[in-house]
């Protein structure tokens, strides 16, 4: 049982690192991404045709890529949606021919975009939705420095992860502080990486 309980106005939620306690996360990691996300990106970049959501618990992100009309292969470890049932990370995933998009499960973010940078060709593109504070630590810098993303856009309005997909619980606790942003690379792109803000 985690030691103290907390509550949505706690100091996770205040500094903006977290909304949850490690103890209390959902098992696989299951926190659905506010649609309004992937509208938002959408408006931003324009992708290859075929799109592989990796990680696409109900797709709440899948669902808007496929109303813009974008063919989107759907698959996670847990069928929630009649989804196709595969484990991103394992080895026997090598290749893809599109782009990937996804919200990863937060304890593989960076083994997530790692992965997807391997398997797709050169030119393709990775959109992940992170948190801001993927931007820090030293492994993930090393990665950053092989491979900077492209352009990071960071949401200035708060933008909702909720545990389960239950947005109107999460709502009703009090919403979320956390930061996020699209962080999108470009594979082979060796440049700096541009910072933008939107909504
Ligand atoms: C943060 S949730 C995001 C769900 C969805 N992408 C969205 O944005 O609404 C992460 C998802 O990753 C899935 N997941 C965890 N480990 C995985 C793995 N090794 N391979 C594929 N999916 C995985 C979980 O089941 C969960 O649905």
């Amino acid at each position: 049982m985690a030691d103290w309980t907390g509550t949505s106005q706690s100091l996770f939620t205040t500094i903006g690192a977290s909304n949850h306690t490690s103890a209390r996360r959902q098992a696989e990691d299951y926190y659905a991404t506010e649609p309004k996300a992937a509208e938002l990106l959408c408006r931003l970049e324009m992708f290859n045709h075929d799109i592989w959501e990796c990680a696409c618990g109900e797709r709440h992100l899948a669902d808007v890529l496929t109303g813009q009309g974008y063919n989107v292969r759907c698959s996670d470890v847990v069928n929630r949606c009649g989804n196709e049932i595969m484990d991103f990370l394992s080895p026997d995933n090598k290749e893809w021919h599109g782009d990937i998009i996804t919200n990863p499960p937060y304890k593989f973010a960076l083994e997530f975009c790692k992965k997807a940078l391997q398997i797709i060709p050169e030119g393709n593109k990775v959109a992940m939705f992170l948190k801001l504070t993927f931007l820090e630590g030293k492994a993930r810098r090393a990665f950053f420095e092989q491979y900077p993303p492209k352009v990071i856009y960071v949401s200035s309005q708060r933008l909702l992860c909720a545990k389960n997909g239950e947005f109107t619980r999460m709502i009703a606790g009090g919403g979320s502080a956390v930061a996020y942003a699209w962080f999108v690379w470009q594979k082979g792109y060796k440049g700096e990486t541009i910072v933008k803000w939107f909504n």
